[in-house]
């Protein structure tokens, strides 16, 4: 690990929100008396009824109970919107860039609150009121955050479903939440080709059963030609008899606000549920300090709606401190690796959030990705969704920002709604690599595999011992996985499910999950669902997931499969049971190695070992430690010999 430290730079000093010592000052509040600071940091929020009650939360495996601000009430849009339109109903809430470098669109906080409210208005004729589920499969366009934002209007719970899954990712969700509405557009546009998004929502409905499914709004995006159903509802038209007047639906703080699937060690995505208060302000808190935002700064997030960075970071957090925002419908590579500094330049972004993955794509053309760009608007860079190597946080701020602009590596998860670990540009001196320091009101420490807390300079399991208002309240329809997941591990903690290290000035390094999670170019995927999906496959008996370090993509994903009797293994095959997890799941699941073999390594009681998998997958098969209580240790030497990662 890189010992070098980066102090913080003179103009990041200047005019910030926060000091060295008011960050101590606060934290140590936030800890101590967390009643006292969260009333006084609900504040920012403006709220129908102000919270009295502020923290009333329980991590005993017994009875997990999270609630914060419960007696308050409150509109999110109406914190997200209407409350800017006063002063500032002129300001630029997004600037939007296509992904044809030609086509982008200005939205002002005045044109969201009128388009919010129509489409809010158009659901509410669609029979859509407070508590119903919508699912949204949109292109990053600005209709996708005025679908989330319609729903919040009215009291719905949007569940986003990335524009990348397939049609039984989609009618899984549909499913599990029970959506009545789903919003899509006729088609996305991703590196100049048409991501069939309404025809993917046609499969899922057709090709399963999704009986709470009552209506599919269509916005025509790239105006291609779509099947129109009998319940498919064109967006233009539902809103051209739709009034810009949308009364805000009066909520309760803990009321939900969204689903978001996320995957996990085990079985099927899990519905995370955000709710209204908590999540709110914490999203608004941290984008405030963590990117220590004022106005008039011009912020990118590079992330896509459907992921929960796009949630807190392009939609509610900067939208709450009426933020000016970029928001990017294309991909970094495109028309070439200058597009990302060419759209910094052309919207004079002062702010740029972006991911490990992003950065080591743009590295591997050396300095290419900015030849020709000024990039001097630039005063801050972000990092997010995996570790980020020192190599790439060394390029990141030498050539991207010209060794001026602090970097803010922020650890956080679905789970925990907004940053939780991560520098603060005014405040941290910083070290390539590492998250660094806790956020306000987060507690984090390291135990053994035993729940013992360990002190000091240590690696161990990242915890975080008590509450804070944007963690997540429950996974949808299944109280008790959510208590199973995350409070059963180290009773009357919160688990993270990732390895950590604190070095000697109480820095945390996170070092990667510690359960059968991957994370592959930042995206999360269980190694379960990947199997599940390999096994639906007719040729296959067996499969094993395991990750890989890869250098692009962090983790590569590698499988062993076990063929059903009488098949015949060649390249024909493999290449068709990598495309079926593609369709079945997602491109982003495309296995990276796929080894046949007879045999997978099985205890006694017929356990795959994932331990020796790891190893030889990562080209490490000289220390697989105990093989003894294999059924069959043969079976090792096999996968070694045959192996793919040399
Ligand atoms: C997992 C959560 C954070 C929102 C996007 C991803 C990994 C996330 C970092 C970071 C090292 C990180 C963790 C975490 N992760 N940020 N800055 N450094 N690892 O959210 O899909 O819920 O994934 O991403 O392993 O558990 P997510």
């Amino acid at each position: 690990m890189s010992q070098q430290v980066y102090p913080v730079p003179a103009h990041a000093k200047e005019q910030s929100h926060l000091t060295p010592q008011d960050y101590a000052r606060m934290y140590a509040q936030s800890v101590e008396d967390p009643e006292a600071f969260w009333a006084e940091q609900a504040k920012s929020l403006d709220w129908v009824t102000a919270p009295t009650k502020i923290k009333n939360t329980s991590f005993d495996a017994h009875n997990v109970s999270i609630k914060w601000f419960e007696d308050g009430e409150l509109n999110v849009t109406y914190n997200c919107i209407d409350r800017h339109l006063a002063t500032r109903g002129h300001v630029t809430a997004f600037i939007w860039e296509g992904d044809d470098p030609h086509s982008h669109d200005i939205i002002t906080y005045h044109r969201l609150h009128d388009e919010v409210a129509k489409i809010a208005n158009g659901l509410r004729k669609l029979g859509v009121g407070k508590g119903d589920r919508v699912a949204i499969y949109m292109p990053m366009i600005p209709q996708a955050v005025y679908a989330m934002l319609a729903c919040a209007r009215i009291g719905a719970v949007h569940t986003v479903i990335f524009g990348g899954f397939s049609p039984n990712a989609i009618a899984d969700r549909v499913n599990n939440c029970q959506a009545k509405v789903l919003m899509t557009a006729d088609e996305g546009l991703r590196a100049g080709k048409q991501i069939p998004l309404k025809a993917n929502v046609d499969s899922a409905l057709a090709e399963h059963d999704c009986p709470s499914m009552e209506h599919v709004v269509v916005y025509k995006h790239t105006g291609n030609d779509v099947n129109w159903g009998k319940n498919d509802v064109c967006w233009d038209e539902l809103t051209a008899q739709c009034s810009t007047d949308c009364p805000p639906e009066v909520m309760n703080a803990e009321d939900p606000l969204f689903i978001l699937y996320t995957s996990g060690s085990t079985g099927q995505p899990k519905g995370v549920v955000h709710t209204t208060g908590g999540y709110l302000l914490w999203a608004s808190i941290t984008h405030k300090y963590v990117f220590d935002y004022k106005p008039g700064d011009i912020y990118w997030c590079a992330a896509d709606v459907g992921w929960v960075t796009g949630h807190s970071y392009i939609v509610y957090g900067p939208l709450a401190n009426g933020a000016t925002s970029v928001m990017f419908e294309g991909v970094p590579t495109y028309p070439d690796v200058r597009r990302i500094g060419q759209i910094v330049d052309k919207h004079k972004v002062n702010i740029l959030y972006t991911a490990p993955t992003a950065i080591r794509a743009l590295m591997a053309h050396g300095d290419f990705p900015v030849e020709g760009i000024s990039g001097e608007s630039l005063r801050l860079l972000g990092s997010v969704g995996e570790p980020i190597n020192p190599e790439a946080w060394q390029w990141y701020y030498t050539t991207v920002g010209q060794s001026r602009c602090p970097i803010v590596d922020t650890w956080w998860q679905t789970e925990t709604g907004g940053a939780m670990i991560t520098p603060l540009p005014s405040v941290t001196a910083m070290k390539p690599g590492a998250a660094s320091h806790p956020f306000f009101g987060v507690q984090p420490a390291l135990v053994d595999g035993q729940g013992n807390e360990l002190h000091g300079a240590t690696d161990g399991n990242l915890i975080i011992t008590d509450s804070w208002p944007g963690q997540a309240r429950t996974v949808y329809g299944d109280h008790e996985r959510f208590v199973q997941t995350y409070f059963t591990t180290y009773p009357g903690t919160y688990c993270t499910g990732d390895g950590a290290r604190r070095d000697e000035d109480d820095y945390f390094w996170i070092t990667g999950r510690v359960d059968d999670v991957l994370n592959v170019s930042g995206h999360r995927l269980g190694t379960a669902e990947i199997e599940s999906a390999l096994v639906s496959h007719s040729a296959v008996a067996e499969a094993a997931v395991v990750g890989y370090p890869h250098d692009l993509k962090g983790q590569g994903i590698y499988v062993y499969l076990m063929p059903n009797e009488g098949v015949e293994v060649n390249e024909e095959l493999t290449k068709e049971v990598s495309n079926w997890v593609r369709k079945e799941l997602s491109p982003i699941a495309t296995p990276d190695l796929i080894q046949w073999s007879s045999g997978l390594p099985k205890t006694r009681s017929g356990k795959i070992m994932r331990r020796i998998l790891r190893k030889i997958a990562a080209n490490e098969y000289e220390q697989l430690g105990d093989t003894s209580t294999l059924a069959d240790p043969s079976v090792v030497d096999t996968l070694i010999e045959q192996r793919l990662n040399r």
